[in-house]
Formats: structure tokens, sequence, C-alpha cells
């Protein structure tokens, strides 16, 4: 700790130099990683970042007095830096809640669910087979219809473990069926890749509709799980919420509060404060 301020002090006197500014802020600059590949929850427009939840975290900055900066970095390096709270001590990424997440990590309340989408060629080019399922009530893509695949997913997200383990497990339904995993850093890149080294990429279903918004010629489908009859098939689902280092509570009540008023906050269609971020940004980041 006593190393870390002086670090910051010696930052400070270099005014406003882009290291003090970044890492120390004078103490007061909250600072939170992000990857901005993800709409509508972080994405670029015109160069600045923006999204759910930029708005969440600024609205935190207000509540706390603190100037909040972003800081565009690999999806994959969020969780330990948070844990570790040196350059920051906020993750806000579209970050689904998992148990081994959970033990590096704070998170807030959980404040949006999501499931896992597969974006696939709309022309059937190296495509899987479409499902029907019941649960849906529509068109499914099952993981067992991913076998012998090259599947793309976005390095260290919930679509990168769960498929490790559908092809490394031997209970997994792509257990020794050849299909194999290439992780991306970016999921702009990984679907410019589909049908030509990569069959598929799976990612969670707002950035999926999003970049097949934004992409011709590409479609999306949930990912499911499949059960024993059709009523029993499940989606691939989990929860959002916000990293924080363990042990600042001021900071994680204060993200609580903003995120608990936001969803107690339903509008006469029924909708609460998130889902109108969501929204907003959905046809933002679209295009329309
Ligand atoms: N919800 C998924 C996870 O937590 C994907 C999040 C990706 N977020 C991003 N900003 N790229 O693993």
């Amino acid at each position: 700790m006593k190393k870390f301020l002086t670090v910051c002090l010696a930052a400070g006197t270099l005014a406003a130099s882009a290291l003090g500014f970044s890492a120390c802020g004078g103490g007061n600059t909250l600072v939170v990683y992000t990857e901005a590949g993800f709409a509508p929850f972080e994405y670029l427009s015109d160069g600045q970042i923006v999204g759910v939840d930029v708005d969440i975290m600024n609205q935190v900055g207000e509540k706390l007095g603190r100037d909040v900066v972003f800081e565009n970095v690999n999806f994959d390096v969020i969780v330990d830096a948070v844990s570790e709270g040196r350059l920051t001590n906020v993750g806000a990424a579209g970050l689904s809640i998992t148990e081994e997440r959970r033990e590096k990590v704070d998170f807030s309340i959980p404040y949006y669910t999501a499931s896992l989408y597969v974006i696939y060629k709309t022309d059937g080019t190296m495509a899987p087979e479409i499902g029907e399922s019941t649960a849906e009530n529509g068109s499914v893509i099952y993981w067992d219809s991913l076998a012998g695949m090259s599947i793309g997913v976005q390095g260290g997200t919930t679509a990168d473990l769960f498929l490790t383990d559908e092809i490394g497990e031997d209970w997994g339904a792509l257990y020794g069926t050849n299909a194999s995993k290439t992780p991306y850093t970016s999921l702009s890149v990984a679907v410019n890749d589909i049908g030509l080294n990569t069959n598929v990429v799976i990612i969670d279903e707002l950035p999926a509709k999003t970049l097949v918004a934004n992409n011709d010629g590409l479609s999306c489908l949930p990912l499911y799980y499949r059960g024993e009859t059709a009523e029993e098939d499940e989606a691939a689902v989990d929860e959002y919420a916000i990293a924080v280092t363990p042990g600042q509570d001021e900071l994680l009540a204060a993200i609580n509060e903003v995120l608990r008023d936001l969803i107690d906050d339903v509008d006469e269609d029924g909708n609460n404060g998130i889902q109108r971020l969501v929204m907003q940004h959905l046809d933002l980041a679209s295009g329309n």
C-alpha cells in the first residue's frame, strides 16, 4: 500500500501525466475496465466508449462524486485486474457471474439475464443444422449440432468456458467429435471469419443480434442443451453483474444502490431502467 501511494504522489507531481490520470487520478478517479466490442453494453461511438455499463458506472461516479474513466482492454484480463485491484477496482463488461470469478472478485447484484447465441452464415455455408424446440417455442441450435465444427468465441468469456467443457469433458456434447475452439480477442474479427476459418461464433444474445444487424449474410439463434424430451431442453443462461475488488465495500454499495434504483424504476410498459438503457443503446448500436 505504501509503495502504491508513493507511485501515485510521484505521478501527481508530474501534473496530469497520462500515468497519474489513469492509474491514480489524484486518488479520486474511478478507473473502470471494460472491453468495448460488446454492444449494447459497451461499444465505440465516434471513438468514445458508450453503452449500458458506461451509463450505470457514470451514475455511480455521480453518486460518489468521483470522475469515471473507462479503459478498453482485452476481455480476458478484466477479472484478474479487478481481483488484484492495482490499476482498477471495477470491471463493467456484461460480465456474467460464475463461481470461479466469485473466488476472485466481489459481484454487485445481478442486473441483466442473458443467454448464449450462435452466429452462422444465413446461406448455410459451413453452418450447423437448425433444430426446433418446444422449450424455446421456435428454432434453436443444439450443442450437439456443432459436432466436428470449428467454433469461434471471445477469449475468457462464458461461451469460451462452456465450450471448453463441452469439448473436453467426457460428458460433453462435443467430446470426441473433432470440434475445435478458436478464441479471438475481438468479436468483430471472430464474425468476419465465419464461413472461412470458423463455422460459427458463440456469444451472448444482444451482442450477437447487434453483430448480425450490422453484418450482411449472418443470422443467429439461441444455443440449447438438449433435454430428455423437447420440453426439457434448456437455454444456456447466465446473469450479468459488476465486478469489484474485494474489500471495496463503499464502492460496491454505491454500485448496488444505482442498480437497485434502475431495476425498481419500472415504467407503464413494464420496462425497468436497465431495459430502457438496453433499448436505447440497441437502437444506437444498430445504426437506427
Ligand atoms: N457475459 C459473458 C461473460 O461474462 C461475455 C462478456 C463479454 N463482454 C465484453 N465486454 N466483451 O463471459
